[in-house]
């Protein structure tokens, strides 16, 4: 299948985040089975993250508040690059930004590497002072964005949305007239949980993104929104544990998926997921076109 321009084995990626740079799970599962690698966010200089705690559980769910913690895009070129190369699956390269500028210059200097075969534009992460879900909450600056990494590269851009909005349909738009050619949504809804002995939160920066099974209804409706207000293709992301979980995301409309927070749960999380999405289609053949 060709999704954006990318070729695909099936509809099912990695999620930013949750896969690191594959190396983790490589010795656990067969990179070549999924449908593509997001890797996770990469920014221009390296970045130490937030204060700890990052991450609590919580109910069918867990927040994080990792702070987009990278060693910054020259490391990546050297070091995670190089091995994600190996595979014969498409690796998407996250990046995030703190100004238009970063993310246009990440962006050149990916359109030089013949390995990447996406860019997602990370205009969501609820968890920095600067940039991340402020620029995906407002269309505008949605538009200016993704707008300067189109004129970057001619690589396949896929704007990561927030659910953080009243409206998703704005940034959906905006993203679509910027030059997107893809939408992936949803990232995490911001969120607070508070450790009743001290009072305080339980994140060490008060709050975080939630994600996993407690957020796929709240996903699979603003999927379902974004899909009627754009003709590009949009990919499914929230909370997905099984095929019939991103069979839910097709009916919504997306023409891919995402499987996030499952991979921490289980290392197959991803490939059990194309195994039933397969047995899914085996019995209902005309349910969606993946071509
Ligand atoms: C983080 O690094 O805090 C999470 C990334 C994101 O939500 O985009």
């Amino acid at each position: 299948m060709e999704l954006a321009g990318i070729k695909m084995k099936n509809p099912v990626m990695v999620a930013s985040g949750t896969f690191g740079f594959g190396k983790d799970f490589a010795d656990y599962i067969d990179l070549n089975k999924l449908g593509a690698i997001v890797t996770k966010s990469v920014t221009l200089k390296p970045r130490e993250g937030n204060p700890p705690p990052r991450i609590v559980e919580t109910p069918s769910g867990m927040l994080n508040s990792i702070g987009l913690q990278n060693k910054g895009i020259e490391h990546f070129l050297k070091k995670q690059l190089p091995f994600l190369a190996k595979f014969d699956t498409p690796t998407i390269v996250n990046i995030a930004g703190e100004s238009v500028e970063d993310y246009a210059e990440l962006a050149r200097i990916l359109s030089q590497e013949t390995t990447v075969k996406g860019i997602e534009v990370n205009i969501s992460c609820p968890n920095v002072k600067k940039g991340g879900m402020s620029f995906g909450c407002d269309a505008g600056l949605t538009k200016q964005v993704i707008a300067a990494v189109r004129k970057a590269t001619t690589q396949p851009i896929i704007a990561k949305l927030t659910p953080n909005v009243a409206d998703i349909t704005l940034p959906a738009k905006a993203a679509a007239e910027g030059g997107a050619d893809a939408l992936s949504l949803i990232n995490t809804i911001v969120g607070m949980s508070i450790d009743i002995e001290t009072g305080g939160s339980r994140l060490g920066s008060l709050t975080g993104g939630l994600s996993g099974p407690a957020i796929r209804p709240i996903a699979v409706r603003l999927v379902y929104e974004a899909a009627r207000a754009v003709k590009i293709p949009v990919i499914g992301i929230g909370g997905i544990m099984s095929g019939s979980d991103a069979v839910e995301f097709f009916h919504a409309g997306a023409k891919a998926v995402q499987v996030g927070t499952a991979n921490f749960v289980d290392t197959s999380a991803a490939i059990n997921v194309i195994k039933e999405i397969e047995e899914y289609v085996h019995r209902h053949p005309r349910a969606f076109n993946f071509s």
